[in-house]
């Protein structure tokens, strides 16, 4: 039964997502200026953009119940108000149990709350523990989780170790990190110190970010004998997101390790390669343009999509009602494509911007490089972007040609 008498000691309001209901903070109760953060001034954390990251969860993490056909548990300890764990039980099929926390006891407080207004209660259990503790607590074979969900303020990487251990083999991980300074290469040092891997200012550091955490989260796993393949991942304003399957076995962890690289670049016309080899002597000469080359790295080299995982994402969205969905349909097209794509993408507007030509539209040059000869898709991670094999210089001239043309 809900509590008729409960009343939070701030100023809150009841808001629908999903297919629940959530009492929470009313946030422009506690905007004193309009520099303010909202979500993080008021005493338990809500963010009402982060839905579409709900949302895609959601698809997530149903798609993965398909694949392994039973039911599941889910854990999501770092839970604010406990709209994205309530949303779980509710949302995705054959869930028997959600365990949500909170370090901060007015979060408990809220997230019970919000289990017992969608008559969850049975199903969601709300724990008052550091996020560390509750995982390891469920780190022995039979306490594991099928998913984790680890959706803090900034880096999740404090977490990442008790996180793996406390998922059962084929589990899944999924990763928020909003720490972008960092992960695109503004403050470089903090990257080493949290993911050791250097990022790079690059068009496309959106994409490094994701390859950087999931480079991270292969490294935390393989010390206990566990790989990983990385199903899905995105990226949005502040936020990067990784979804990780995880299988039990040291060949499995070697298997993730060799897949750790470099991103080389070069500054001067944009050409990019991978290297497994960290002493790899190709940097002091790109073999565009003879520049000295610079890196990133270590990172993940491999698949960042998994195009049967985005076909199931998108098999579930066709069929449920988001404020999100349309939004979400386009996103996992371009991630089905992109899943088969090469690494990495080139921005229009940097290579108009050095050729001091006009951009020229997307599908335009999308067209001219399928017309010589090239594969090329769009990407989710920026609208002017396009991934390709065509080597750099060849995209600079294609794009000189058809601005020449137009
Ligand atoms: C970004 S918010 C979570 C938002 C939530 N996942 C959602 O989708 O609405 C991060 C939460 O982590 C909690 N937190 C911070 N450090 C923690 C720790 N060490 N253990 C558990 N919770 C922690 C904060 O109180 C905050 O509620
Ligand atoms: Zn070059």
């Amino acid at each position: 039964m809900v509590d008729a008498d409960f009343k939070t000691d701030f100023p809150s309001e009841t808001v629908k997502e999903g297919k629940v209901k959530a009492v929470v903070p009313k946030l422009k109760a506690f905007v004193k200026q309009p520099s303010d953060y909202a979500p993080s001034k008021a005493p338990v954390f809500y963010n009402p953009v982060m839905e579409l990251n709900r949302d895609i969860s959601v698809l997530a993490f149903q798609a993965h119940q398909r694949i392994v056909n039973k039911e599941i548990s889910i854990c999501e300890p770092l839970t604010g108000s406990g709209i994205r764990g309530v949303r779980f039980a509710a949302e995705i099929h054959r869930v028997k149990k959600v365990v949500i926390s909170d370090i901060s006891e007015r979060a408990v407080k809220l997230a019970k709350y919000n289990a017992r207004l969608n008559e969850l209660q049975d199903r969601v259990t709300v724990q008052h523990k550091d996020a560390r503790c509750l995982l390891s607590c469920h780190g022995a074979p039979r306490k594991r989780f099928d998913i984790v969900d680890v959706d803090p303020f900034g880096s999740p990487v404090p977490y990442l170790d008790s996180a793996i251990r406390a998922l059962r083999n084929n589990g899944l991980l999924a990763v928020t990190a909003t720490d972008l300074a960092p992960l695109c290469g503004v403050h470089s040092k903090a990257c080493v110190r949290k993911y050791g891997g250097k990022p790079l200012r690059t068009e496309y550091c959106h994409e490094l970010a994701v390859r950087l955490l999931a480079g991270c989260i292969a490294t935390v796993t393989a010390k206990h004998d566990i790989g990983i393949r990385v199903v899905f991942s995105h990226c949005t304003a502040h936020y990067v997101r990784v979804y990780v399957a995880i299988g039990y076995g040291a060949k499995k962890a070697d298997g993730s390790v060799k897949n750790l690289g470099y991103m080389l670049h070069c500054f001067n016309c944009f050409h990019r390669e991978t290297t497994r080899n960290p002493f790899d002597q190709r940097i002091e000469k790109c073999p565009e343009c003879s520049s000295k080359m610079d890196y990133a790295g270590p990172l993940w080299l491999e698949k960042i999509f998994d195009k049967r995982f985005c076909e199931l994402m998108a098999k579930e969205n066709a069929h449920i009602a988001f404020r999100n969905s349309g939004k979400i349909t386009k996103l996992l097209a371009l991630a089905k494509e992109e899943a088969e794509a090469p690494a990495t993408y080139y921005v229009l507007d940097k290579i108009s911007d050095k050729l001091a030509l006009p951009v020229p539209s997307v599908d335009a040059m999308l067209q001219i490089l399928c017309d010589s000869g090239f594969q090329a898709f769009p990407t989710h991670f920026n609208s002017r972007g396009i991934r390709t094999e065509a080597p750099a210089l060849t995209v600079q001239k294609l794009l000189q040609k058809l601005v020449a043309a137009a």
